[in-house]
């Protein structure tokens, strides 16, 4: 009787102590949390396959999770050609002779709210002709209407029409629209889409360090956008997580040669993308290249349930290249032929 009393007051004060102390004493995430199936996600920014947002859609497609895209009305068309066409089949590979299939495309003009913004000019482009519904409210509801509640949101999108200016000349048009484009969406795109996620779900963009640091070449009010981003996401990550119980973060990703980043500037010989992809490379502590499907992981953990304790962070995949405060390959570190001291390889 007295073991029995004794074991009943030791679970008694062991469920006591579980609630008192949240945090749970298993080391190892149970391996359904890494699996995303039954789960979709709408991945804002996809029209081509060397861009991020094609790298994380991948990543989450490869956990099981369903695919559904927004895409530009001006390179729709050639997005749907090349998919249909087979030019991406190679992209599309998943393990176990698997691929990735995008359930739906939506077209999608992150610029604008609601039809009513549609100025008259973008109605009667003939890139926007026969399309319909690309306001970022109507997607929305095109998306509810076609599968209910969705889990996760990835916005990688960006646009600032004067990308190759400096600040110092930047437009008022030019600043207020690569704020628009590129750090409003986001907030337009949580807005529309939190109300439509589950409870658990999770919304993710994609930043620059140029928010933070001077990154010459990176014009226009680009630099503007990150921050208002970043700071955004933390913003948005206490709003949505006590409103709808969503986590929202934001990855800031080192140099990639997408689309979006070509157009960023000519230099000489060099693009501006080719320049710090270079210089990350030279500089950054692993010293290697970085591949879309590095921040594709990341994603992928953060989005997960892996992550659930994870919100209003942004997360640097860059190599370690945001921890640096010298470039070792400095020209005037290096001009005496010693240059600063740099770990060898063991
Ligand atoms: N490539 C890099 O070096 C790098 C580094 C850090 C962060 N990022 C960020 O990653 C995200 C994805 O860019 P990416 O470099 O992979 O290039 P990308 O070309 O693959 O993606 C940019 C997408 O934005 C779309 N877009 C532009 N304006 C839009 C609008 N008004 N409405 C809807 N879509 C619009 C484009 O069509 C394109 O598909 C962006 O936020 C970018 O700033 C890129």
């Amino acid at each position: 009787m007295r073991t029995i009393l004794a074991l009943a007051i030791g679970a008694t004060a062991f469920q006591t102590s579980t609630r008192r102390t949240p945090a749970r004493v298993s080391l190892n995430a149970a391996p359904q949390e890494g699996d995303l199936s039954g789960k979709v996600a709408f991945v804002a920014g996809v029209a081509d396959s060397t861009g991020y947002g094609w790298a994380i859609a991948k990543s989450l497609a490869e956990a099981g999770c369903k695919i559904i895209v927004g895409t530009w009305p001006p390179v729709l068309a050639i997005f749907k050609k090349s998919l249909e066409g087979g030019k991406m089949d190679a992209d599309r590979e998943l393990s176990g002779g698997r691929t990735m299939d995008i359930d739906k495309i939506y077209p999608l003009d992150a610029v604008f709210d609601t039809p009513e913004d549609v100025p008259e000019e973008t109605k009667t482009n003939k890139r926007y002709a026969g399309l319909d519904g690309y306001t970022i409210s109507e997607v929305a509801k095109q998306i509810e209407a076609d599968y209910g509640k969705i889990d996760f949101m990835i916005h990688s999108l960006a646009n600032g029409p004067e990308v190759t200016k400096p600040l110092l000349e930047t437009s008022r048009r030019g600043y207020l629209g690569a704020n628009s484009a590129s750090a409003y969406s986001f907030v337009s795109l949580v807005q529309h889409c939190a109300p439509i996620m589950n409870e658990g779900g999770a919304a993710l963009s994609l930043t620059y360090i140029a928010s933070e640091d001077v990154i010459p070449g990176y014009g226009g009010g680009m630099s503007s956008a990150k921050a208002a981003l970043e700071s955004d996401t933390r913003t948005l990550a206490w709003e949505a997580g006590r409103k709808y119980g969503i986590r929202v973060n934001t990855i800031s990703a080192g140099p990639l040669k997408s689309r979006a980043a070509s157009a960023i500037s000519e230099r000489g010989k060099k693009s501006f993308i080719d320049l710090a992809i270079d210089y990350s490379k030279a500089n950054s502590p692993l010293g290697k290249d970085l591949y879309a499907d590095d921040v594709g992981s990341s994603a992928y953990f953060l989005l997960s349930p892996l992550a659930r304790a994870v919100t209003g962070v942004t997360l640097y995949v860059d190599n370690g290249l945001h921890a640096m405060g010298m470039a070792v390959d400095s020209n005037a570190l290096t001009a005496d032929g010693e240059g600063l001291p740099v770990p060898a390889k063991a």
